[in-house]
């Protein structure tokens, strides 16, 4: 049956003006396909557009005022209650724009001066680049893919730790590989963690979008010890598709941490915008039903992801998160694929160089697009397949 969401032509979303669709070129005389960047097609909410619409109408452009910021809190809290069974003190919810500074925030009051950053790879891309740009030295970590899962190397992240490294960044569910991590993997990560009195920033920015019987898990909640080392940071951009409006959740877990990130967080939080504020709270109370449409929707461009039968590109169907991981080694391409597969199919995907040193050889699809916009991209990539070079 068809959806209102097939409707969403490459013509629409081109003139649309998003930065997803706003790669110049072409391929083969066909208009390049959008799908790097995690953004999603799909129009917003209707209660998020009702609460961007009253801002304006509202002059409510001022700044934050401390009873909205509480009820931003209150519904983030009662959705991950609802979701994710833990719906921490709203008091421990506290406002920033976005991940990153919820990161860059973390690393510098939370952790040891100077201390290396332990990172799982691939990994989204900026962070990669940001631990440098705040003086801060990077260890990747590349995670092992054993029968077609990308997994966490606890081994390699005891030796980063004993090496002195002070934070992990966890991110789940994972971007780009689409894992959602178990409870016993994140029990042992916890382990690990705790045995080196170090710290861990999870990243559960993507934690509403799980599919199939993927159930996201918080990992502040995997035990005591996780919660005493645990900055969790989210946010309603990814799953209600909002980035621009530069609005995120930091989530405490201890008290301790509570107390300084009063003493400490201004100017983390200060960035974050007003109309952000009241979209967030529209999208975590009242856009619960748009999300689930598009969570069923997903499901089906999964699938249709999943009987393509791309010969040579080893798929990853995400259990969480829209993005997929196609891993093109097989195809012994001299040049990034990425680039094969934007000249070639004229989709443009994320490299998974940009992922570090693990994904090389790989790419990150986007597949939040129309299903028939879907349909016409794995076609392209199939197509372009059979001019890919024999490999060596
Ligand atoms: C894993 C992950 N973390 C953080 C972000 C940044 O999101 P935002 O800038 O909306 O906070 C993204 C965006 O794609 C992401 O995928």
């Amino acid at each position: 049956m068809a959806h209102r969401f097939d409707d969403l032509t490459a013509e629409r979303m081109r003139a649309g003006g998003s930065w997803k669709w706003s790669t110049p070129g072409d391929s083969h005389g066909r208009g390049l396909i959008g799908a790097f960047v995690a953004e999603m097609d799909y129009p917003v909410a209707p209660a998020v557009s009702d609460a961007v619409r009253w801002s304006a109408d509202a002059s409510a452009f001022g700044y934050l005022p401390d009873d909205w910021a509480a009820d931003m809190a209150s519904a983030c809290s009662a959705f991950w209650g609802d979701r994710f069974s833990w719906a921490p003190d709203p008091a421990w919810v506290r406002p920033v724009p976005d991940v990153l500074t919820a990161f860059t925030a973390t690393v510098r009051h939370f952790t040891r001066p100077g201390s290396a950053i332990l990172l799982p790879t691939p990994a989204y891309m900026p962070f990669l680049t940001v631990p440098g740009m705040i003086d801060r030295p990077l260890v990747q970590v590349p995670m092992p893919l054993r029968g077609g899962r990308f997994e966490l190397d606890l081994d390699a992240i005891d030796r980063g730790f004993a090496d002195g490294a002070g934070l992990l960044v966890l991110t789940n569910p994972h971007n780009p590989t689409g894992r959602v991590f178990d409870a016993d993997e994140l029990a042992a990560l916890a382990e690990v963690v705790d045995r080196h009195g170090a710290r861990v920033f999870s990243d559960e920015i993507h934690a509403p979008l799980t599919f199939g019987t993927a159930r996201h898990r918080p990992y502040a909640t995997t035990s005591d010890a996780a919660a005493a080392h645990t900055v969790t940071a989210t946010s309603a951009s990814k799953a209600w598709n909002l980035p621009g409006l530069k609005c995120g959740q930091v989530i405490l877990s201890n008290a301790a941490d509570a107390e300084h990130w009063t003493a400490t967080g201004y100017l983390a939080e200060h960035g974050t915008a007003t109309p952000g504020v009241l979209a967030s709270t529209a999208a975590y109370r009242d856009g619960r039903d748009w999300l689930d449409e598009v969570l069923a929707y997903l499901e089906g461009n999964r699938a249709l992801l999943a009987a393509a039968g791309l010969p040579g590109i080893e798929v990853t169907v995400p259990d969480g998160t829209y993005l997929a991981w196609l891993d093109a080694r097989g195809l012994g391409l001299d040049e990034p694929p990425s680039a094969f597969f934007t000249r070639e199919a004229g989709v443009v995907m994320t490299d998974g160089a940009a992922c570090g040193e693990a994904g090389r050889g790989g790419m990150r699809l986007n597949l939040a697009m129309s299903r028939p916009v879907l349909a016409e991209s794995l076609a392209r990539i199939g197509e372009a397949l059979s001019r890919a070079p024999a490999p060596r």
